[in-house]
């Protein structure tokens, strides 16, 4: 008898519909096999459908050939997911489950004894299935949460193959999953800006980061606080917007790195990759492509500490994804387009003892030692830092007193505001931030939008310091971000001042 299934698979970012067909005819060697384009886990399917069906209560069709097309032929079909739909798909074909289940879509993964385990993927595969008309939809109980943001179908909580048995059988239903997938906003896990000491202008300049999407290279000796403040950049960040979350869920559910049970995530993401992660790991990469960590940081902040400890070949990959916001990953077999609209920042000592610069400790370094540190990050990759802060050590006055700083609440309601003043600019366009804007809207946001006085600051200081006609665009970036906080509409010279400050880099 034959049998189809609904299930789907993940290409890129997006869900495809995949064609579980199975077929079972009478033989005098059993066989099974597993044909479309299967990888090596899709072919131990088979053991892991066969153990699962026989421990649950449920039986293997003997004496058999079971035959497990998987369609469109041209399709590479990884991964564990199929087990779930195939599993059913033998039931239905052996006759132990009689079903009308065109209307339904499958995932899941099998245990040996029946157990519905998670997939990687859930939300983009049941989002297609959705599209092309399916209305219920079985994926395992630790993905519901994430399905179920899928508008428009009925999602289906999968404990184990027996359950699901007894649900098409009509012995037991499965309650349809009821929550609406959005989980209670957790707090932010890192530190609070008021626990870092002093840097005041290290916290006004991470605060204008925060809000205007900027890139930010913090240099300074050992323990100045260039981690601690870092890492406070999530308290300040405004929440995701929905459609920016629903994009950061489906892209942390295709990377397999949704919390278990979670549904839509609401906190901006902030990446902290270790200076030894590997090409791969960063951009994305594998023979169907899956997203790196400048994806998985996208609508939110990439922190890359020790920045020249980072080879220069994994900064270097850097460079067009910071300029383009998408990264494009070419394989022999499939390319796929990312998503990477990211705030980078970075914190590097200033030379390799640490101390270059510093008024109390004496740098060890030979000049040329310092130089050669320097260079480790490349010039095109500073030409795209839009903000160079200096922080410096906080002295003996300043740690003992302790009064309490501004609390991040208060720095991330500035940061709200000036978003806000960005959506209403930037309504119905593809910008969202000013750090977004093309050369089109620098120019009417910012460049018609100077006033006189700070257009002869940026004259004189683009000379000065020959700055590039990038670096040119993302001061005005800079600029226009700095008069937002002010709600000034016309950018005048001191906002100009304080952009042409950040671009300043001490050597
Ligand atoms: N400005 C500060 N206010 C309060 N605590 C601080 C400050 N600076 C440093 N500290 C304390 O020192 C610890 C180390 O700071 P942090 O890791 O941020 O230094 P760093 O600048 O990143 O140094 P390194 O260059 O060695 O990486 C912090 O965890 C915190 O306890
Ligand atoms: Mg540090």
């Amino acid at each position: 008898m034959l049998a189809r299934v609904r299930s789907s698979a993940v290409s890129g970012l997006d869900g495809v519909m995949v064609d579980v067909e199975v077929d079972i005819s009478r033989a005098q060697n059993p066989t099974t096999s597993i044909v479309g384009l299967p990888d090596a886990a899709v072919q131990e399917s088979r053991e892991r459908v066969r153990a699962a069906i026989r421990n649950s209560a449920l039986t293997w069709p003997f004496n058999s050939r079971v035959t497990v097309n998987l369609a469109p032929a041209d399709l590479r079909k990884e991964g564990p997911a199929y087990d779930l739909p195939i599993a059913t798909g033998v039931l239905v074909a052996s006759g132990q489950v009689e079903a009308d289940l065109d209307d339904a879509v499958f995932v899941g993964e099998l245990a040996l004894d029946g157990q519905v385990r998670a997939i990687r993927g859930a939300l983009p595969m049941i989002a297609v299935a959705r599209d092309r008309g399916a209305c219920r939809a079985f994926v395992p109980v630790p993905n519901a949460p994430e399905a179920a943001l899928v508008e428009g179908i009925e999602v289906y909580p999968v404990a184990s193959l027996s359950q699901l048995a007894a649900h098409l059988l009509g012995k037991a239903a499965i309650t349809p999953w009821a929550g609406d997938g959005a989980e209670e906003p957790e707090a932010a896990g890192g530190p609070d800006l008021a626990e870092v000491i002093g840097q005041e202008h290290a916290k006004r300049a991470l605060a204008i980061a925060a809000a205007g999407g900027h890139n930010v290279l913090m240099r300074g000796p050992p323990g100045s606080g260039k981690t601690l403040l870092a890492r406070a950049i999530p308290s300040i960040l405004p929440p995701m917007t929905n459609d920016e979350a629903l994009e950061a869920t489906r892209i942390h559910s295709v990377a397999g790195l949704l919390p278990a049970g979670a549904g839509l995530l609401r906190e901006r993401p902030f990446r902290a990759p270790h200076h030894t992660i590997s090409h791969a790991g960063l951009v994305g990469g594998g023979s169907n492509p899956r997203p790196g960590e400048i994806t998985l940081c996208h609508h939110g902040v990439l922190f890359l500490d020790e920045l020249p400890e980072f080879g220069s070949q994994v900064l270097e990959v850097l460079r067009q994804p910071l300029e383009d916001r998408t990264v494009t990953i070419s394989r022999a077999r499939a390319a796929a387009t990312f998503p990477a609209s990211f705030a980078l920042v970075a914190a590097q000592n200033p030379c390799p003892c640490g101390y270059r610069g510093d008024p109390v400790r004496q740098c060890l370094c030979s000049p040329a030692a310092a130089a050669r540190y320097q260079r480790r990050v490349s010039g095109p990759v500073l030409d795209r830092i839009d903000i160079f802060l200096d922080v410096p050590r906080v002295d003996y006055e300043k740690l003992a007193s302790a009064a309490p700083g501004e609390p991040s609440a208060a720095i991330a309601a500035r940061v709200g505001a000036v978003r806000a003043i960005q959506r209403e600019r930037f309504a119905g366009t593809g910008a969202r931030l000013n750090a977004e804007m093309g050369p089109a809207e620098v120019r009417e946001h910012a460049q018609a939008k100077l006033s006189e006085e700070a257009r002869g600051l940026l004259r004189s200081a683009t000379q000065r310091m020959a700055l590039s006609a990038r670096a040119f665009h993302r001061v005005l970036k800079v600029a226009r971000t700095v008069a937002d906080f002010d709600r000034a509409d016309v950018i005048g010279a001191g906002h100009m001042a304080e952009a042409l400050q950040y671009r300043e880099r001490v050597d």
